[in-house]
């Protein structure tokens, strides 16, 4: 299996040049690497924890979701959606909630930031604390654990919420596992070699500064005119400067290839002028945003452009996080009141029945093949193609002669291959999209109960 790679955009802001470097550039690379699935999501439910105006929150969703597929997100090759498109996050989130000790919750540092402020300000400790901000990690937790990533990149200040999903995880695996795992521990992943950028000021770039340098908003007028801000020392053109001292320098390495960012240095140890060296951080950031500049203002010059990729995003992720939600749903005893008595089921499984069957055919390739339908005839999936049909007959024996529930799981994934003794006889359908294999499996599971 693929690692699993999550990572979640809260939907609150502008992107600026610091998010850039820090986050976006680095987690689009990181999505390329072979064996990776990655996972992009608007966090636009943590939104609402931190922002209360409406226009706020709609404007950032598009600014995001613009900025990551301008940046060279590729919705065909990850997973990108936004939270509030999978409502089996907020119902996980429930039943983790129903799990974590509040005495856990009372530790997580950004609650316990806002109440060491009132009790500075003497105020009553929870003043202004609403319960979307004491339960952040929870729903973050079911982020993570409704895709069971392996990985989170996050910044360092996320490190905790990653130990406490982890813990949420494990609390809920025990007791509701019965053996199994349902959850995999996330790790998270912090990365060293990243750069913080500087921001106007030199302090670190940040929206709460309010020292940024925007990315792509504004045009290339607004980073030229956020460039000119950047302090820098009093030195004049013509006297030595050092480069590591300087806040320009610093972004300019970013950007730049290392035989660029040694003669910039150069140049500035040989005397060139704070605007000069303005200009030449302009140009070089430029060469690598303009152009996704230009896509990133067709894109919100089409945001119904925008809504489809995220629709699409919603349902790869839903074709995952509904029958896992229906999974654990049986674990905790959210039951149909029919699926109590398993012996039904299971024989009118094995007998065919009006149920779930199996077809063998032959291809156009001459080849044999066989498929298996769900109860309203619609394919769940097809084998690969045998030359030998006793092959392809043996092949489908097997099958059926196997445990249907884990079949069952195994088309609910994307993706899946079925595999006899190491041989990998049937992998996903390309006929049915991954939702409506979904829903089809769901419906079978349905008819699959006993009727008495
Ligand atoms: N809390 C994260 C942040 O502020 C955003 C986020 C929400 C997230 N859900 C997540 C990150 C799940 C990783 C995985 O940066």
């Amino acid at each position: 299996m693929n690692t699993r790679v999550l990572t979640g955009i809260t939907t609150s802001g502008t992107p600026h040049l610091g998010n850039y470097v820090g986050a976006i550039r680095p987690a689009i690379q990181a999505s390329l690497e072979k064996n990776v699935d990655a996972f992009f999501f608007l966090a636009d439910y943590h939104a609402l924890i931190k922002c209360e105006d409406a226009d706020r929150i709609a404007r950032s969703r598009l600014e995001i979701a613009a900025t990551w597929l301008a940046s060279g997100l590729d919705p065909e090759r990850v997973t990108f959606y936004r939270q509030s498109d999978v409502p089996e996050i907020p119902e996980l989130c429930w039943m983790l909630t129903c799990v974590t000790a509040k005495g856990l919750m009372n530790r997580a540092h950004a609650y316990k930031a806002s109440v060491d402020q009132n009790v500075a300000k003497s105020v009553e400790p929870d003043d202004g604390i609403t319960m979307g901000l004491f339960s952040y990690p929870i729903l973050m937790a079911a982020d993570i654990l409704m895709f069971n990533a392996h990985k989170v990149p996050v910044g360092r200040d996320q490190t905790q919420h990653l130990e406490m999903a982890r813990d949420i995880a494990q609390r809920f695996n025990h007791l509701f596992g019965q053996g199994k795992d349902f959850f995999v521990l996330p790790e998270a992943v912090i990365a060293e070699d990243v750069a913080t950028l500087p921001g106007l000021d030199g302090r670190k770039m940040s929206k709460s500064y309010n020292n940024t340098v925007p990315l792509f908003e504004g045009g290339a007028r607004a980073l030229k005119s956020a460039v000119a801000k950047i302090v820098t020392d009093s030195r004049g053109p013509g006297e030595p400067k050092d480069a590591e001292a300087s806040h320009l320098y610093l972004i300019y390495k970013a950007f730049a290839q290392q035989s660029e960012t040694a003669a910039f240095r150069q140049a500035l140890a040989t005397g060139m002028g704070w605007g000069e060296a303005k200009q030449n951080l302009c140009e070089r950031i430029e060469q690598e945003l303009g152009p996704m500049r230009d896509n990133y203002e067709d894109l919100m010059a089409h945001p119904n452009r925008i809504e489809d990729i995220l629709q699409e995003g919603a349902r790869k992720a839903r074709a995952i996080a509904t029958p896992f939600i229906h999974e654990l749903r049986q674990a905790v005893g959210l039951r149909t009141l029919a699926t109590q008595e398993k012996s039904g089921a299971a024989k009118q499984a094995k007998g065919g029945g009006k149920g779930a069957r199996f077809v063998s055919f032959r291809d156009d390739a001459g080849q044999f093949r066989f498929r298996f339908l769900g109860l309203d005839g619609a394919e769940l999936f097809s084998s690969v193609a045998f030359a030998d049909p006793k092959l392809a007959g043996a092949a489908m024996r097997a099958l059926q002669s196997g445990d249907l529930e884990v079949m069952l799981t195994l088309a609910g994934e994307l993706d899946f291959t079925l595999t006899l003794d190491g041989a990998v006889v049937a992998t996903g359908v390309t006929s049915v999209s991954s939702v409506q294999r979904a829903e089809r499996v769901e419906a079978l599971r349905a008819s699959l109960r006993p009727t008495e």
